[in-house]
């Protein structure tokens, strides 16, 4: 057997009963698809019940006024769906004499339809063979296929879309995205994926190499903090001075120069004026030297100082004083001060 007759065999006999798989009435589907977008079937359905009992047509729903529409939307959240709503109403009523269009590519351009939902109309409703992609049935082939780019990606999303389209029951569109769906929704869960009454499984690399958990491959977008850090080498005596991270941050314990951390970047003149306050004012200042961590980018600037006269708070402040050679061999230090050093022995041999 096919692994879209087994799908859906396994559909028709798991499936929930929700009352708008048992309609073709394009205007009850599309209405419950703009529902159900960011929206759990639980937590939509009590809204599908509403809508469709208070405008039961096209028509009804184009004549409502927005403040009506968003009253009985409350509570659902991303209120642009629900002006979006309203707005493709009115277009349908007014342009396509209350028909909704076949096809995807018209079925788009109409307000809050993307491409999930423009597959999901012109399937499920005209049963045109476009498949539909969505977060459940990206995991389903993601994992199917061992799909080892990100589905977040780009490159990730064109492939599975791809897959999507070559797998897709030309001859039963609709009847075969809605088990993909339902599939995912039901047994190839994010979490624990119920493999063992999967009608999948024998069609199923990540089961074959119990990697379910490996997929789908997400791409993770955190946002990089940045951080400017200002170290002070101080000479006084061919020494320098230097001090140990305590603080539970990066370079927990390692050594480095007396530090200035700002959050952002700060101009050459508010710099001298920082520097001066604590009575440094012959300096030379070295280029940037960037670090990259996960999540966060450190850019950093070293300033020379040539001291006429030793620190009187250095002890209070528990710097140590010792040359630039002892440094680098009994005190562990970021490589990125290292580089500096080097860089710096370099110049000045
Ligand atoms: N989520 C979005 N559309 C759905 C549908 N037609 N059936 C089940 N869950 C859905
Ligand atoms: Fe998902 Fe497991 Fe089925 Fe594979 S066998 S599609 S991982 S539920």
């Amino acid at each position: 057997m096919s692994f879209q007759s087994a799908l859906i065999k396994w559909y028709q006999k798991n499936k929930r009963d929700l009352p708008f798989r048992e309609t073709k009435d394009a205007y009850k589907i599309w209405l419950s698809e703009i529902i159900l977008q960011q929206t759990r079937v639980e937590q939509g359905l009590p809204y599908y019940y509403k809508f469709t009992e208070q405008y039961p047509d096209v028509y009804s729903l184009a004549a409502a006024s927005e403040g009506e529409v968003l009253k009985l939307w409350q509570g659902l959240g991303y209120y642009s769906r629900g002006r979006n709503l309203l707005a493709t109403a009115r277009e349908v009523a007014e342009k396509y004499d209350g028909v909704f269009p076949k096809q995807y590519s018209e079925l788009i351009k109409l307000k809050g339809i993307g491409p999930y939902t423009a597959a999901a109309i012109a399937s499920f409703v005209f049963n045109q063979p476009v498949f539909v992609v969505d977060g459940n049935v990206n995991r389903v082939l993601a994992r199917m296929f061992e799909v080892k780019q990100a589905v977040n990606s780009t490159e990730g999303k064109k492939i599975l879309e791809q897959i999507a389209n070559e797998c897709g029951d030309r001859k039963r569109p609709a009847l075969y995205n809605y088990a993909m769906m339902e599939l995912g929704a039901l047994v190839c869960t994010p979490a624990n994926p119920a493999c063992h009454q999967c009608p999948l499984q024998p069609y199923c690399m990540a089961y074959a190499h119990q990697t379910q958990k490996s997929f789908p491959v997400k791409e993770q977008k955190k946002k990089i903090k940045q951080r400017w850090f200002y170290y002070l080498m101080l000479k006084h005596d061919d020494k320098i001075y230097i001090q140990q991270r305590r603080e539970n941050d990066i370079w927990k314990n390692l050594y480095e120069f007396p530090l200035i951390e700002t959050k952002e970047k700060i101009s050459d003149k508010q710099l001298q004026k920082e520097l001066k306050e604590i009575g440094i004012r012959d300096y030379t200042i070295s280029k940037t030297y960037s670090h990259q961590l996960t999540h966060r980018k450190i850019e950093a600037h070293f300033i020379v100082s040539v001291l006429k006269r030793k620190l009187k708070k250095a002890e209070e402040e528990k710097l140590y004083k010792v040359t630039i050679k002892e440094f680098q061999k009994k005190y562990a230090h970021p490589r990125l001060i290292e580089k500096f050093l080097t860089d710096y022995l370099k110049s000045n041999q």
